[in-house]
């Protein structure tokens, strides 16, 4: 079900050192900054030995405590939870996930999405690709009934939770009508993240005052998604929640690994998306993650090209420049996967998500004339989604941009991005393009699945755990500890 012309593919040719013919400046600057093919070749046989490594780790029934924690899960998940929607429909865990959206899009039009780190930036990633970049502030009909979604639950801000409070009562004033109702989904693994409880205690109270301490609404319009054990779970249950109507995130998938389990698909149906595109397209990556020589197999090329600008080639910081506003979200997205799955024992690329062309005017200087510490991987979607916007005639020409008048908006963009990249590769600054033909559910699929294979393969060609944040669990006692006090 891989439309060709949907690949994702990975261009890494502004990252290799090109033959130099004679000796200039910057041809010897290339050749210290970027990689070397022969280098690049000689790593790709063991890229294909690490890819076997963490085949075989998929099906690990007993975990040895030296490779724990092991949390290869979401490789894969996705196919899984498609083959059993094949054999068994509506009643398959996929079937129960459309029908439960399905109903909270239908009761409610307003969605509080509360959760952290990897319990937050998937969710918001897909909403922020997928959905108008005004869909909240569209009316409903243009938003197909899909209700509005806000983001809590991802920290400890007073004057933000509140503001949300004051917009949810202040734009609900009656329960009966669907468009003055409101519900929320929590999402926490371990289901005893601080900040997304605090979060989802003060709804509830909302909630109780709003539709009645008796409400049914109280559970109905909730949709809780967490670990088998933990608080949460036990919380829900004793508001008397049944195992049905809380979704449980797998035991062998972490945090940030999450996303094309409950954790993204409940909130990406609710928010009227194409799951199985999703599904489809993380799949096909895995697919392909698996099968593919080094040549066609854009995981395994990010990960080495990656690795090796890090590793090799003194570039600690991991630029992420992303040619789409859409896709700010998945840098951020990206930054946690990689700071919290490669940032430790005192290693692990630095990310910086940059959108442009905005960031042009803030970071586009150092890019092109700082410290030689970065490498930059764009982000480019090839086609736009609407129809080419036209500079067009205008009766004024003090802006000078009649002569400009045929060219559109995707022109002007590529104009920035080939400049930019022509730009730096002059001055010996080395790049690579992850190029997504289009937006959609089925590309966005591919694209997250591919960083968070790429992501596990460079740990382990770095010799560290993925897995686990033992780093971000130390801030959570310290604060606990505090609060005692
Ligand atoms: O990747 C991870 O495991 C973390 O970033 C978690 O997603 C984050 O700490 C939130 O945890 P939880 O879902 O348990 O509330």
């Amino acid at each position: 079900m891989q439309l060709p012309d949907e690949a994702i593919t990975y261009e890494y040719q502004g990252a290799l050192a090109p033959p130099a013919s004679e000796w200039t400046p910057v041809a010897e600057l290339r050749a210290r900054h970027f990689i070397s093919p022969a280098r690049l070749r000689e790593l790709a046989p063991r890229m294909i030995q690490i890819r076997s490594q963490v085949a075989a780790e998929r099906d690990l029934q007993q975990v040895p405590p030296e490779m724990q924690p092991l949390d290869a899960g979401f490789i894969e998940f996705p196919a899984r939870f498609l083959d059993q929607f094949r054999r068994k429909n509506e009643a398959s865990e996929l079937g129960k996930v459309i029908a439960q959206a399905a109903r909270m899009r239908e009761q409610v039009d307003n969605v509080v999405i509360l959760g952290i780190g990897g319990s937050h930036m998937g969710p918001r990633a897909l909403f922020e690709a997928l959905r108008s970049s005004y869909h909240n502030q569209l009316p409903a009909k243009n938003r197909l009934d899909v209700p509005r979604f806000f983001f809590e639950g991802n920290n400890a801000d007073n004057d933000a939770l509140q503001e949300l409070v004051d917009l949810l009562q202040e734009t609900c004033v009656d329960p009966e009508e669907r468009t003055e109702r409101w519900g929320a989904i929590v999402i926490s693994k371990s289901g005893g993240t601080l900040e997304t409880s605090v979060a989802f205690r003060v709804l509830r109270r909302e909630a109780a005052e709003y539709y009645g301490p008796r409400s049914e609404r109280l559970k109905d319009l909730f949709i809780p998604i967490t670990g088998l054990t933990g608080k949460l779970r036990d919380l829900v249950r004793a508001l008397g929640f049944d195992d049905t109507n809380t979704f449980t995130i797998p035991d062998n998938v972490g945090g940030r690994y999450s996303v094309f389990t409950h954790v993204g698909l409940v909130p990406a149906a609710v928010m009227g998306l194409d799951v199985r595109a999703l599904l489809l397209g993380a799949s096909a990556m895995s697919r392909r993650f698996m099968e593919e020589p080094f040549e066609r197999n854009p995981v395994l090329q990010y990960a080495a090209v990656n690795y090796l600008m890090s590793e090799e080639c003194g570039k600690p910081i991991r630029v992420m420049s992303i040619w789409s506003k859409k896709l700010e979200a998945v840098g951020l997205w990206y930054d946690q996967l990689l700071s919290e799955s490669l940032g430790k024992q005192g290693r692990g690329a630095t990310p910086i998500t940059a959108v442009e062309t905005r960031d042009l005017h803030s970071r586009g200087q150092q890019n092109q004339d700082g410290a030689r510490d970065k490498f930059i991987n764009n982000l480019v979607v090839k086609a736009p989604r609407a129809q080419p916007i036209a500079v067009g005639m205008a009766d004024h020409n003090e802006d000078d941009l009649n002569s400009l008048n045929r060219k559109t908006l995707p022109d002007i963009m590529d104009a920035a991005f080939r400049g930019t990249n022509e730009a730096y590769f002059e001055a010996a600054r080395p790049t690579a393009n992850i190029v997504v033909p289009v937006l959609s559910e089925h590309t966005m699929g591919q694209l997250m699945q591919m960083l968070m294979l790429a992501t596990v393969i460079e740990g382990r060609l770095m010799g560290i755990n993925p897995y686990g944040q033992p780093g971000a669990e130390i801030y959570k006692r310290h604060m606990r500890q505090a609060l005692k006090g």
